[in-house]
């Protein structure tokens, strides 16, 4: 067990070999923080509770009506992992709840259990429940005034740095309660000064990397765009403002959720910092009936000591262990084209299989054919919501036999949670559309996205791609969001509109899950215009998501980055396209840092191009598995920061490296060497760029030597191996 209770002082030590969390139940049976960060057996609670102001001591007692006091609770200024709302703590809530009488909420302790495993939530994505090293401690809360409970889990990995919270509300009145505040995590931190480091975007620019220096007041980070989006993603650092990526405490926050989220800081006179994660409150009026419940997305805080690179590592290792699922790592490291900006909606069956007999010789081993295959479909007018084959433009069977024929694979677009006027599918049900019908809607490249509050469209929805599934033999899906979610209203929600947002990322997590359940040997790769959806929940069922739209490399360069301190790059859609700002040399090593594919019209390649991909290519098949989707991340160089890029990531055993430099200026003569990280020391490596031997030590202090002419743009790629 990796949870220990100290009865007399009623107190929880979460402990795994990386950090500690601490909580107790205080003296009124509030949960109350205690300490997050190294692991540390020591703690000596009476001189840690002590805020020493006698004067917030008192109270009324509400049965005797006599003047007690608590010695350890300030009930407004005490660190809390479940404040209490619309009572007298200020600062930013985190559960609220309408009821006949008020909206105040107070959760007390009423019992708890140690076990080993996860609470397995049924309805939502989580990270998976790994028995042999997870251990939760689960709390069972009621509210002072209602019949309203609480089972607040927070579950730890035995050698992780991960602490997961899992939140169900139970009503047990007799009336219906409306949550409209559902924090999934609160951490309350006891200092001010913190660093927030997140990653805002747009289309076309995901992930961009911010850094604000928190002070009193608050700042919120917020989705409201019914998906993560591309403006904001829900995972963001908390650190010193002397953390780098290698030394220095920092603290990761994420949600395991699709859809709209908020994450609000909070510094207080008290010099103290409240973070507190989960789903929008805007818009959020969700009715929980009696006996029924209601369960918040999960969340996830982690620690390190050692910067930001090694907590990214760490959340890598646990994403790759227990979150994403991947069919078979035989499909996963396949070369790849996909047909989108080679040709856009303009093919046919010919210009398709000349496509893929091309790519065939250029080593490709699964092709993708995008948008446009399906009746109606040669803009993006029309179409969506009718899954059915264009045969008068396309004979998909041909197509796919091709591929297989050619021992290649096959994979097909989707976009399964839209719909256009233009369809069969509207036409029949205008209702499986959102929007209110009596107002005006914003259609957004045409399109209005589904209706996934109503079981009935989803239900159709499925049984079309399933057909389509079961009748072609389709190895890969490539699954599309490409709007935003607005004029949020259902048609069968009546007056529960409130309920719409957070509904519908239940639908969608509805049909991922029985598509990815009943087809497990596809490969599911997810897109949202891009990297609009790049969260944790929606990496639960697809273990790969297109990164952006933006295939300018380099741009990626900077997306890519971003992207890599929460997510592995195993699990980060690269291709290289025509996009004519570098070589396709430069393009090639840069979508290597992903998961290396092609986007482009293969005939229109020159052999001389070819000839640089095919260099790639080889690189990809000896070493991409073990390097990059299995290895450790060592960031070097931020483009954020500097004029250069570089990224080294190591194989697990640290047998083999893979070193990527980029500099964004034109540089003639400058010194420069690089620094190389995660090598083992003793070890000797043979690096391909001058052919030397040195150690890993060397390479950690000294580095390689690229003082030489640069052109602007220019990538070096060094492999290290072992030797
Ligand atoms: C989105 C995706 C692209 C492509 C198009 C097809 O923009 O991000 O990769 O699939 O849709 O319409």
């Amino acid at each position: 067990m990796a949870i220990f209770y100290d009865q007399t002082n009623k107190l929880f030590h979460l402990k795994t070999s990386k950090i500690s969390y601490y909580l107790l139940i205080n003296e009124i049976g509030m949960l109350q923080h205690v300490y997050f960060g190294k692991s540390l057996d020591e703690m000596h609670i009476d001189s840690l509770l002590d805020l020493g102001e006698d004067w917030s001591r008192y109270y009324l007692d509400a049965k005797t009506k006599e003047e007690k006091t608590y010695q350890n609770v300030y009930v407004n200024h005490s660190l809390f992992e479940i404040p209490s709302f619309g009572y007298s703590d200020k600062r930013v809530s985190s559960i609220k709840l309408e009821s006949k009488c008020d909206n105040k909420t107070d959760f007390r302790y009423v019992s708890h259990k140690i076990y080993q495993g996860k609470p397995s939530i049924l309805n939502q994505p989580t990270f998976r429940n790994n028995f042999s090293d997870a251990t939760t401690v689960e709390f069972t809360l009621k509210d002072i005034t209602k019949d309203i409970y609480l089972l607040l889990a927070y579950t730890i990995y035995e050698n992780d740095c991960i602490v997961l919270r899992n939140t169900k509300l139970i009503n047990n009145s007799e009336d219906s309660v409306y949550l409209t505040k559902a924090s999934s995590v609160v951490l309350d931190i006891p200092r001010k000064d913190l660093l927030l480091t997140h990653f805002p975007g747009d289309w076309c620019h995901e992930r961009q990397i911010r850094e604000d220096l928190l002070s009193e007041g608050c700042k919120r980070i917020s989705s409201n765009t019914g998906r993560s989006s591309h403006e904001h993603n829900p995972f963001f650092f908390l650190s010193d403002k002397t953390t780098t990526e290698n030394d220095g405490d920092v603290y990761g926050f994420s949600l395991v959720y699709s859809g709209s989220f908020m994450a609000d800081f909070e510094v207080n006179k008290w010099g103290q910092t409240r973070v507190s994660i989960g789903i929008n409150d805007e818009e959020f009026k969700f009715e929980i009936k009696p006996t029924a419940t209601f369960d918040f997305p999960e969340g996830l805080i982690a620690y390190s000591a050692n910067g930001f690179g090694d907590l990214s590592r760490e959340l890598h290792d646990i994403i790759r262990k227990n979150l994403i699922k991947i069919p078979s790592m035989e499909i996963k490291e396949e070369i790849l084209l996909n047909s989108w900006e080679g040709c856009y909606f303009d093919f046919d069956t010919d210009k398709m299989l000349s496509y893929i007999k091309k790519a065939k010789t250029m080593g490709v081993e699964l092709f993708v054919l995008d948008d446009g295959w399906f009746v109606n479909r040669d803009d993006d007018t029309s179409g969506l919501g009718d899954w059915y084959v264009n045969e008068k433009k396309i004979d998909l069977k041909k197509v796919i036999d091709l591929c297989h024929e050619l021992k290649m694979r096959f994979g097909l677009w989707i976009e399964p949670e839209m719909i256009n006027q233009k369809s069969k599918l509207y036409t029949n049900h205008p209702e499986y559309a959102v929007g209110n019908p009596n107002v005006d809607r914003y259609l957004s490249r045409h399109q209005m996205p589904l209706d996934l509050c109503n079981k009935q469209a989803v239900d159709d929805v499925y049984k079309m791609i399933a057909n389509i599934l079961d009748n072609y033999e389709i190895d890969y899906v490539k699954w599309d969001h490409n709007r935003t979610i607005d004029f949020g209203h259902s048609q069968c929600l009546e007056n529960r509109q409130g309920e719409f947002y957070h509904r519908m990322v239940l639908g969608y997590y509805d049909l991922a899950k029985r598509l990815t359940e009943n087809y497990p040997n596809i490969l599911f790769h997810g897109c949202a215009s891009g990297g609009g959806r790049f969260d944790l929940a929606s990496l639960y069922y697809f273990p790969e998501i297109w990164t952006s739209d933006e295939t300018d490399p380099i741009q990626r360069l900077f997306i890519q980055y971003g992207t890599s301190y929460m997510y592995p790059l195993i699990t980060m859609g690269a291709h290289v396209s025509k996009n004519p700002m570098t070589s396709y040399l430069t393009k090639a090593h840069i979508a290597l840092f992903g998961t290396y594919g092609f986007e482009f019209d293969p005939n229109k390649l020159k052999e001389n191009e070819i000839e640089e991909l095919m260099k790639v290519n080889d690189i990809f098949h000896k070493y991409h598995q073990e390097v990059i989707s299995e290895g450790d991340l060592y960031r070097l160089y931020s483009p954020f920061k500097s004029n250069y890029f570089s990224m080294c990531s190591v194989s697990k055993d640290k047998c083999t490296a893979l070193v990527l430099f980029m500099n964004m200026i034109k540089e003639t003569r400058q010194y420069r060497f690089l620094k190389l990280a995660g090598l083992a020391d003793e070890k000797l490596y043979r690096n391909d760029y001058d052919n030397q031997v040195y150690s890993g030590k060397y390479y950690k202090e000294i580095g390689i030597n690229l003082t030489r002419w640069l052109d602007e743009f220019t990538s070096i790629l060094v492999v290290l191996e072992e030797v």
